[in-house]
């Protein structure tokens, strides 16, 4: 099968793209805004650049209407974002908080998650997850029409205890749930050594 993406539907080349391209590490996203309502929404078009200095990306696209996501709104007015690591406790909770609640809905009370402040930010940071990467925003890239890449320096990390351990973090203690295509997500695949 070949096919030019120039000649199928947006939601066909999603399909395409999103089916290709697994597992996916999902960013949880803690944003605020510049009237102080904290947000969270998860993002799995993420990676991490570079490590000198610690950069990471995500891409939050417009919604349908063409409007952008507040997550994106957010981070244009404070230059701030928290990126949490998705484990098996809190995977519910980040599947909710993709519900598309109104910008002034405290995503942190509709999913349950406890805020914590940021150490380094004015976010706050989900005090469940097992890793938070507090970061500032360096560039937020528009793509076409359609699409953002937020970039991000990491200013602070922080690990639940029994995560960081001798400089390494321990994978197993993270459970950590990957996306997969469409609403699936991954956990616990088989890991091996080459
Ligand atoms: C696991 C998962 C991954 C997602 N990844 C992305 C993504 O990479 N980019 C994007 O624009 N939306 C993504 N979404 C959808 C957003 O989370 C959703 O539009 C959310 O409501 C945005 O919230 P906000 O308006 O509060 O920023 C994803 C949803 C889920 C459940």
């Amino acid at each position: 099968m070949e096919i030019n993406p120039t000649e199928i539907s947006v939601k066909e080349r999603y399909k395409l793209l999103s089916g290709s391209i697994l597992p996916r590490p999902i960013a949880f996203v803690s944003t605020i805004s510049k009237s102080g309502i904290p947000n969270l929404a998860p993002f799995s078009f993420f990676t991490g650049i570079t490590s000198d200095p610690p950069t990471i990306c995500f891409a939050p696209n417009r919604n349908s209407d063409g409007s952008k996501k507040d997550t994106l709104k957010n981070i244009e007015e404070t230059g701030e974002f928290a990126v949490h690591v998705v484990s098996e406790n809190i995977m519910e909770a980040m599947h909710k908080s993709a519900g598309g609640f109104p910008a002034d809905v405290n995503e942190f009370t509709e999913t349950g998650l406890t805020e914590t402040p940021g150490r380094m930010i004015r976010v706050p940071r989900i005090k469940e997850a097992k890793i938070c990467m507090e970061c500032k925003s360096m560039q937020i890239v528009p793509v076409a029409e359609s699409g953002f890449l937020v970039i991000g320096e990491v200013v602070h990390f922080y690990f639940a205890d029994g995560i960081w351990q001798d400089g390494y973090i321990n994978t197993e203690e993270l459970n950590i749930i990957g996306r997969w295509s469409g609403y699936n997500y991954i956990k616990n695949g088989e890991v091996f050594q080459i």
